[in-house]
């Protein structure tokens, strides 16, 4: 297997905690699982104790439960491939990282702001995980609309989605169509350590790996 001609490893080693192991950006999701406020609230507090550069917490969550006038907003704004699949998770969250100074200059402009989003959501998908959750994060929606429909200021900008729910049982979904399915069922594969960590200079692969 290989990914811009470079060859790619499969399946994630045992040395990663099971948290990160059993890791993965699930398709196919328990349509009947709710996901209840202490848990939904446990999930946000990872993000909210998550690290940001100077304690900015530059972040920002939409949050749409299945029923929902928020979810059922979101759905409109989504791509048709994600549209498949993302409704049947529990929960859908826009996240927003924050672009600017508001127009009084009172919020601090962090050049960091999408990195720490980023480190914020994975510290929910963490978080998910230890709860027998998963994720599955997603671009393919329409940021601008989601943007307009849901009254964000010019200072921040909607940046991913997260789709949260209960991996469906192993028997799948029987609503879902087969390309679905089937693209669930592909193999997990990544770049060896090799093609990404280096010392002496870039390019070179660092020596303890042996
Ligand atoms: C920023 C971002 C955008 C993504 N966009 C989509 C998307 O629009 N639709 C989708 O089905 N998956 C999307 N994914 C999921 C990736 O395809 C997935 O993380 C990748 O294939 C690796 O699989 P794994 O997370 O199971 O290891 C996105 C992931 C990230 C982090």
């Amino acid at each position: 297997m290989t990914a811009g001609g470079r060859p790619v490893e499969p399946a994630q080693p045992d040395v990663l905690t099971p948290l990160l192991r059993d890791r993965e950006s699930v398709l196919v999701y328990d349509r009947s699982h709710v996901l209840g406020p202490e848990a939904l609230r446990a999930i946000l507090e990872a993000a909210r104790w998550s690290p940001s550069a100077g304690n900015s917490q530059p972040w920002g969550f939409l949050v749409g439960l299945r029923g929902d006038d928020t979810h059922a907003a979101m759905v409109e704004t989504l791509s048709s491939a994600n549209r498949v699949w993302a409704p049947s998770a529990s929960a859908v969250i826009f996240t927003l990282h924050q672009v600017a100074t508001d127009e009084d200059h009172e919020i601090a402009y962090s050049d960091y702001a999408m990195f720490d989003l980023g480190q914020a959501v994975a510290h929910i998908t963490v978080q998910a995980r230890s709860m027998g959750l998963q994720v599955r994060q997603f671009g393919g929606f329409d940021h601008r609309a989601a943007a307009e429909r849901f009254a964000v200021p010019p200072h921040w900008a909607v940046t991913t989605g997260i789709a949260l729910g209960l991996p469906a049982g192993p028997d799948g979904d029987a609503e879902m169509p087969e390309w679905l399915r089937a693209r669930a069922r592909l193999p997990r594969s990544r770049l060896p350590l090799e093609a990404f960590v280096h010392s002496g200079k870039f390019g070179h692969a660092a020596d303890f790996l042996g």
